[in-house]
């Protein structure tokens, strides 16, 4: 091979040197650089070239082995182990892993599997604005006028005259189904509540309830006893025992809240039921029957019972949260663990 020839292959090979890892580029320095690697070769031909060609041959073998040092360097900074040598190779074209989607929030979780329930008694779906007028919220569910919940405490206004808020309860969809539905009526409203509380491990200002609402010929408060008794058992167990105390609500007479029988068992039943082994869940009551009027319903004959579930308290239960606030942290390893 001439002298020529052998640099010009040298030259070739060293352009188009493609190492694949850290041995490979130690490989292509040691067979260019090396101490019997193709530069020594080449000087040392270079000592039988003629001087008239020393000159012009010169300067060629000198670019050529800076060239080479050039290159060399470059899978230096490759295959370096602060890059890429043994860091994981990244893929940015492969697809993303399976299993990396989101996933449902607890809180709507809780919200399908109470209205899959009652959706399999026979009811259907309402909803209803966020924000309400007066008349909805309050005034046709039989709220007096100096009744302590209109107060700003526990209610955001957002307008004044006339009067507009964010709902502090669905009871409002209960007048909107009311005002807008053909008799007999049967229908649940979830959503999303609001009042002007303070924020602690038990309470928020924004939380969710479901409404429930059945409006017939003789419904009678055997009825709701029984229908609360069957979406207890369906949703906490068949052995599920509630109770129904006596309360208070402006558009129900009479009025009641229910527990569902918790256990005693540990320190965790005491903390929830607050020593009495009794969860309250919901509210509920036989409507009243000036609210069936202000909604343009007769209640010499129709009558009604309607209920409002807490969500936020059963998803803890069912989920085991102890504090309400990171439900609405947004935090998906919090978010995460509960199903897809
Ligand atoms: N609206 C009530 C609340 O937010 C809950 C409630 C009680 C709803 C009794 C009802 C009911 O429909 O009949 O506290």
């Amino acid at each position: 091979m001439s002298f020529s020839e052998r640099i010009d292959r040298l030259s070739r090979e060293i352009q188009e040197a493609q190492p694949q890892n850290a041995a490979e580029a130690e490989g292509f320095r040691l067979s260019w650089l090396g101490r019997k690697g193709a530069f020594a070769e080449v000087f040392e031909q270079f000592k039988t070239v003629s001087p008239e060609e020393k000159r012009a041959f010169g300067q060629v073998i000198n670019e050529l082995k800076r060239a080479a040092e050039e290159r060399i360097a470059s899978f230096k900074i490759t295959f370096t182990p602060e890059s890429r040598t043994n860091a994981p190779r990244v893929d940015l074209t492969r697809p993303v892993a399976l299993g990396f989607g989101g996933s449902r929030h607890p809180v709507s979780l809780t919200m399908e599997r109470i209205t899959g329930i009652f959706r399999s008694m026979g009811f259907g779906i309402s909803e209803g604005p966020e924000i309400e007028d007066d008349w909805h919220n309050f005034s046709a569910l039989n709220f007096p006028e100096e009744h302590p919940a209109r107060d700003m405490q526990d209610t955001f206004f957002v307008a004044t005259d006339p009067m507009l808020a964010l709902r502090t309860h669905t009871s409002s969809v209960q007048v909107r189904a009311m005002e807008s539905q053909t008799l007999p009526i049967r229908t649940i409203s979830p959503g999303r509540v609001f009042r002007n509380e303070a924020i602690s491990s038990r309470s928020h200002c924004i939380f969710h309830q479901v409404e429930g609402l059945y409006i017939d010929k003789d419904v009678s408060f055997a009825d709701l006893k029984q229908t609360l008794l069957t979406f207890a058992r369906e949703l906490f167990g068949a052995n599920t025992e509630i109770r129904l105390r006596p309360s208070y609500f402006p558009f129900t007479e009479p009025s009641a809240e229910m527990d569902v029988w918790w256990g005693l068992e540990t320190e965790a039943d005491h903390r929830i039921t607050k020593g009495t082994g009794w969860l309250e869940i919901l509210g509920c009551g036989m409507l009243d029957p000036q609210v069936l009027l202000n909604c343009g319903i007769d209640p010499e004959v129709y009558s009604g019972f309607a209920f409002g579930i807490g969500i936020e308290r059963i998803a803890m239960n069912l989920f085991g949260v102890t504090d309400l606030r990171w439900f609405f942290e947004s935090d998906v390893r919090f978010v995460g663990q509960f199903g897809v």
